[in-house]
């Protein structure tokens, strides 16, 4: 049996798999010791690892990807796993990730997906409280991650407050962004993290103002915000009255702005039940001569969502969101940008097509400001289950609904706008339907492909996914 210590990080893994691979060391002879499981018997021999070493082993980019992240979950058992995947993609079985029944590949997923909900958790249960050092305002936050997912999560902090000098502490690990590099560095204890302060009150009153009564769900609650981020959180204090006065609220919000299409949402439901539920949706009209509503589709934890005006004609009698000649624009902008389209989630803001018939045409017919609300709720919903880093609004009625009905997308397309509380960031875009109308003979279609290229591109790089995911992809060397 070799034992092989390394440090409890992927790149020491890595070295030392490589030099394990080279030599064809078989995984049940090996050992793995990152200094957080119990010590190894005195009997057995040592391997130390070989940093930077050259290997030949060579596993798919997307064992890598996942790999990495996986690296991150607290399960000591972690290395065996990654370990026997590397050995078996390089010893006769290379398309092994490709078999989701194989027991290795299914707990590759499970590890990597747990790291990526605790990541997620991260960015929801973080909260700042602001400090003055001597050189000047700074903000710290005390958070203890379930995984080791502090500097993953802090690529997000250091993407929304870009410009503010701050920390997170755990006791594991800290990060420090200074407005210009993400630092990781040793745990701290948790009386290094300041107490309450001003900051906290605005933080109620912001929390209340986007507590949305008529969607108040105790339990979902207590599923989703585990008791021990409570006590750091807070808005926390005021749940109970909140709650208290949700009924009363409602009924003023209902005499108010409140989607209707929020009476067809079930409570507690996952995209698949959201996308059954809308077929009986009869908050405006539309549904009377669609042949059925088109719901969003893609990833679900996809940090991108790309958001269009409604279902044309191919979608309508498909049932799929941008099938037609606009998704044929949209998916070779999002190839030249470098976006898979499986890694994103797309939907309408309207999810019945609205049309005129004209002979035997169904001509698109852009939908009323009170249509749009009307289905607003089934967005916000797919927003806020999604919760993505960034929404790309193709389009002004996309851009309306969830920035504000004065928004211009001929202004101010290709901006990084604030989206809260849709998704931390939001970029609008041309429609690629605006595309496929303008002008071919004066260039107008040209540089709006190119723009809607970039401002797709642009996008991808604030969200860290496809050709832009950080680090991770490109790399196949093991
Ligand atoms: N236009 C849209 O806005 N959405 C679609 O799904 C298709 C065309």
């Amino acid at each position: 049996m070799r034992v092989v210590t390394i440090e409890p990080t992927f790149a020491s893994f890595r070295d030392a798999a490589r030099a394990l691979l080279d030599e064809g060391v078989r995984p049940e002879l090996v050992t793995w010791d990152d200094g957080e499981r119990q010590q190894p018997s005195l009997f057995d021999a040592s391997v130390p690892s070989a940093p930077g070493r050259r290997t030949t082993a060579r596993v798919p980019a997307a064992f890598l990807a996942r790999a990495e992240i996986a690296a991150l979950h607290s399960d000591p058992s972690r290395w065996d796993v990654l370990y026997r995947l590397a050995f078996r993609l390089t010893h006769g079985e290379p398309g092994l990730l490709d078999d989701a029944a194989d027991p290795d590949v299914v707990r590759l997923a499970e590890l990597a997906s747990a790291v990526r909900r605790d990541e997620h958790r991260m960015h929801a249960f973080v909260r700042f409280r602001r400090v003055e050092d001597e050189d000047g305002e700074a903000f710290v936050a005390w958070y203890e991650p379930e995984h080791d997912v502090l500097a993953l999560g802090g690529e997000h902090f250091a993407r929304r407050y870009p410009n503010m000098r701050w920390a997170i502490l755990s006791s594991r690990r800290s990060i420090a962004w200074d407005g210009r590099a993400l630092e990781v560095g040793p745990g701290a204890p948790r009386v290094r993290a300041p107490e309450g302060d001003g900051l906290e009150e605005l933080f109620r009153s912001y929390y209340a103002s986007i507590f949305s009564p008529a969607r108040t769900n105790l339990a979902l609650f207590e599923k989703h915000v585990p008791s021990r981020f409570r006590a750091e959180m807070p808005e926390t204090a005021v749940v109970a009255e909140l709650v208290r006065d949700a009924p009363e609220r409602t009924r003023a919000m209902a005499a108010k702005k409140t989607s209707p299409s929020l009476a067809f949402v079930p409570p507690h439901a996952d995209r698949d039940e959201l996308a059954r539920a809308a077929q009986a949706c009869r908050a405006c009209d539309l549904y009377a001569r669609a042949t059925q509503a088109v719901f969003g589709e893609g990833s679900t934890s996809a940090s991108l969502v790309l958001v269009g005006e409604q279902p044309g004609d191919q979608e309508d009698i498909q049932g799929h969101p941008f099938v037609g000649p606009a998704g044929r624009v949209l998916d070779e902008a999002l190839e030249r940008a470098g976006i898979p389209r499986r890694e994103v989630y797309v939907t309408n803001a309207v999810k019945h097509f609205k049309f005129e018939q004209r002979g035997k045409r169904r001509l698109h017919s852009k939908p009323n400001p009170v249509e749009v609300h009307a289905c607003r709720g089934w967005l916000e919903t797919e927003l806020a289950l999604i919760q993505p880093e960034v929404v790309v609004c193709l389009g002004a009625t996309a851009a309306q609904a969830l920035l504000g009905r004065t928004f211009k997308v001929t202004q101010q397309r290709g901006q990084i706008v604030d989206a809260s509380p849709f998704a931390a960031q939001a970029v609008a875009t041309w429609h690629p339907s605006a595309i496929l109308r303008a002008d071919k003979t004066d260039g107008s279609m040209e540089r709006m492909r190119e723009e809607l290229v970039s401002d797709l591109t642009l996008a991808a790089r604030t969200a860290g996914i496809g050709a832009h995911a950080r680090k991770r992809r490109a790399v196949r060397v093991l």
